[in-house]
C-alpha cells in the first residue's frame, strides 16, 4: 500500500485554493504517497484539516495509484480514527505523547482497515516506541517540533532514526520535518524509507521539479 522508498509531499504547504491541481502535479511527477497533517489546536497550537479534506482528495489520490497518509497531531486520536479511515485514509499515524493507550489505538486503526503508525516528537526518546514497534506498521520520527511547516531539520533526528530502525528492522520508517534534497540523504542513510516534504515541495515555484530533486538525492530512481 505504501511503496518504499517514497517521498510524501505534505499538502500542509500546498495552495489550498488549487489543492486538487497541486496533488495532480506531484503525482504526475511520480509521488504515490500524499501526507495530510491534521492539527487540533490542542496537541499543537494550529488547527488545520479534518476528515472532509481527506475525503476531498482520496479518490484523486487512489485513482492515480497513490495512498493517503494521515498524520494526526491531535489529542484523543482514538475518537477520530474511524472518521479518517472512512474518509479514505490508507495509513493513520498518531502521537505516542497524545495517547495513554497507544497499543489499543494501533490495533483499532488496523481493525478499521488502515495501516497504523506511531509518531514521536523530537523530545521523545526512541525507547518510547520499543514496546509498540511490533504492533505498528509505521514509525514516524519527527525531525521538527510538530505544528508548522518550513522549520529547520533537527540533526539529532538522524541518531533517533538509526535507533528506530534497529527496533523495527522491517517497518515503514517515516521522517517528517525539514526534508529537502540536502537533508533527505542523511535520513535515508539512517534507515528512513518514507520522507515527508511540505515546504521542500510545495514551497517551491516548481513543486514537480522540487519533488524530483529529492527523489534524485536519495537515489530512488
Ligand atoms: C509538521 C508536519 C509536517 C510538515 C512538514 O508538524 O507534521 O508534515 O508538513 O513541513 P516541512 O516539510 O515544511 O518541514
Ligand atoms: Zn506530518
Amino acid at each position: 500500500m505504501i511503496p518504499t522508498p517514497a517521498i510524501a509531499p505534505s499538502i500542509l504547504s500546498a495552495d489550498f485554493a488549487r489543492l486538487g491541481e497541486q496533488i495532480e502535479t506531484v503525482m504526475d511527477a511520480g509521488a504515490r504517497v500524499i501526507h495530510v497533517d491534521v492539527m487540533d489546536g490542542h496537541f499543537v497550537p494550529p488547527i488545520t484539516m479534518g476528515p472532509l479534506a481527506v475525503s476531498a482528495i482520496a479518490d484523486r489520490v487512489h485513482d492515480a495509484g497513490g495512498a493517503v497518509d494521515v498524520h494526526l497531531m491531535i489529542e484523543r486520536p482514538e475518537r477520530q480514527l474511524h472518521d479518517f479511515v472512512s474518509a479514505g485514509a490508507d495509513c493513520v499515524t498518531f502521537h505516542v505523547e497524545a495517547d495513554a493507550h497507544a497499543h489499543r489505538t494501533l490495533t483499532a486503526i488496523q481493525a478499521a482497515g488502515a495501516l497504523a503508525g506511531v509518531a514521536l516528537n523530537p523530545g521523545t526518546p526512541a525507547a518510547a516506541a520499543s514496546v509498540l514497534a511490533d504492533s505498528a506498521d509505521l514509525l514516524l520520527c519527527m525531525s521538527v517540533n510538530p505544528g508548522w511547516g518550513g522549520q529547520e531539520f533537527i540533526s539529532a533526528a538522524t541518531t533517533k532514526l538509526r535507533q528506530l530502525r534497529e527496533l523495527a528492522p522491517a517497518s515503514l520508517l517515516e521522517v517528517d520535518g525539514g526534508i529537502d534534497a540536502d537533508t533527505a540523504p542523511g535520513a535515508a542513510a539512517a534507515g528512513a524509507t518514507v520522507f515527508v516534504a511540505g515546504s521542500g515541495v510545495f514551497g517551491d515555484r516548481d513543486p514537480a521539479g522540487a519533488y524530483t530533486r529529492i527523489v534524485a538525492a536519495i537515489g530512488v530512481r
